[in-house]
């Protein structure tokens, strides 16, 4: 048992070191948390057994500081032979034997079945309920306090790094960078979206109505930022777009467009000649330099950051390709800094194939032209689809289309060795109308 302070011959120790034997009605301990809550203070030590650490008196207040969460507890300790411990049937125990029948049943042992009695005095003490807490400072970040909805996505970041333990082997360590964890379209397209936006802002250049095309995720991250701002938002959304999209859209109070091609960037000439015709803000995420500077900014240099506190140097990284703005910068960055050690492969739609937010390349993207890439790898829709059930079948998450595709390219590569990064860019719950076409498509073949 450690004890971590002490005062008389009550000493405060560290409450993962003692031993519970004992169980206790629920009712009791909801008594004793809500005195200890009321009063913020201990009146009366824990008894614990010098030599085993069993807690023997006490049990419920032990019990409600774990549900307080404290970390400690103040404790009188005492010998075997200033307890007696009797079952109701009358027969006298040892702690010793307590210990050995807790250990055979594997089951803490009802405490309504046995009478203790103290063969010494348990001293009144005064504790503030504060001092029972680590060592560590809480504050609003650590507890995830924000003062409005644009710091929820800002103060955010990073958004998690995540090692994929069931593709990882003694050589090799597979992570995961989760952009769904950003909190407007659960996608790493809220950064640009952000960006964008308080880019045009800056400039004075923001209007009241913006326009953009988007497969989803820009246009749920434009319309989310644009009603904190107060702007309103019409978005152009291919027709290949599952249809959900239009209901999430709608529900944010964005008016929505189904324009009659099959990707996003084809319906750029009639957003931009709307929104010249409507006096609207047209920030095109295709052209807009504030796209690959956050993920420069941001999304890259985080995760060089995060890999550094794991003392990891990334051997391949591997991403999705849309306007090609998050995998640019990354490349950017990680080329920059660690030259050609680093392995940058971009992943596109096979021939004629739509995974969502992603697209080939020689459909046009900018700053792809302007970074190195060392592999593009084509997947399939339906292998973008068997890269999700892989991974949520293994790993128990449910990413989205173009992170399965992600998945699947590094299936492809099969590295056996090296640390290896896969940008996930959002989750899978928009998705289902896909999942469930191809969960159909299966049941038909058989
Ligand atoms: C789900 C999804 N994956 C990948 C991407 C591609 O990201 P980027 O535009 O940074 O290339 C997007 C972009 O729309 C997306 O929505």
């Amino acid at each position: 048992m450690r004890v971590v302070a002490s005062s008389n011959n009550v000493k405060i120790v560290d409450l993962a070191s003692l031993r519970r034997v004992f169980e206790v009605d629920l009712a009791l301990v909801m008594e004793a948390y809500s005195r200890v809550m009321r009063s913020q203070r201990l009146d009366k030590p824990l008894v614990v057994e010098r030599n085993t650490g069993i807690v023997i008196g006490g049990v419920e207040v032990l019990e409600a500081l774990d549900l307080l969460s404290a970390s400690k507890a103040p404790a009188l300790l005492i010998g075997q032979d200033q307890v007696m411990i009797k079952r109701l049937s009358g027969e006298i125990l040892k702690v010793d034997d307590l210990l050995e029948e807790f250990r055979l049943g594997r089951n803490r042992l009802p405490l309504r079945n046995f009478e203790i009695k103290y063969l010494i005095d348990i001293p009144s003490i005064d504790v503030p309920l504060d001092h029972l807490y680590g060592g560590v400072r809480i504050d609003r970040r650590v507890l995830r306090v924000y003062d409005d909805t644009l710091s929820l996505l800002v103060e955010n970041w990073p958004t998690p790094l995540v090692r994929l333990k069931s593709f990882s082997s003694d050589y090799r360590r597979v992570y995961a960078k989760l952009e769904s964890f950003n909190p407007f379209s659960n996608s790493v397209k809220d950064r640009i979206g952000w960006a964008m936006i308080m880019d045009a802002l800056s400039r004075g250049a923001l209007g009241d109505l913006l326009y953009e095309a988007t497969s989803t995720n820009t246009g749920i991250a434009l319309a989310s930022i644009g009603n904190a701002l107060g702007r309103r938002v019409k978005l152009f959304i291919p027709k290949t777009v599952q249809r959900v999209s239009d209901v999430f859209l709608k529900t944010l109070g964005a008016e929505v467009v189904r324009v009659p091609v099959s990707l996003t960037v084809e319906a750029i000439a009639e957003v931009e000649a709307s929104a010249r015709r409507d006096g609207a803000t047209h920030l095109n995420q295709f052209e807009n330099d504030a796209n690959f500077k956050v993920h420069l900014k941001y999304t890259a240099r985080e995760l060089d950051q995060q890999l550094r506190s794991i003392g990891v140097e990334p051997d391949c990284i591997i991403g999705g390709l849309g306007t090609s703005g998050h995998m640019s910068a990354i490349s950017f960055y990680f080329k920059s800094k660690y030259g050609d050690s680093v392995r940058i492969v971009g992943v596109q739609p096979a021939q004629g194939h739509v995974i969502p937010g992603i697209r080939r390349v020689e459909s046009g993207m900018k700053w792809i032209h302007m970074v190195k890439f060392d592999e593009i790898i084509d997947v399939t829709s339906d292998e973008a689809i068997e890269g999700v059930i892989e991974v949520a079948r293994r790993e128990g998450l449910l990413i989205g289309l173009s992170s399965g595709a992600v998945f699947k390219a590094f299936r492809k590569l099969s590295p056996e060795r090296g640390n290896i990064v896969l940008i996930f860019p959002d989750n899978g719950y928009k998705y289902a109308e896909q999942l469930e076409e191809y969960f159909r498509k299966r049941e038909q073949t058989k």
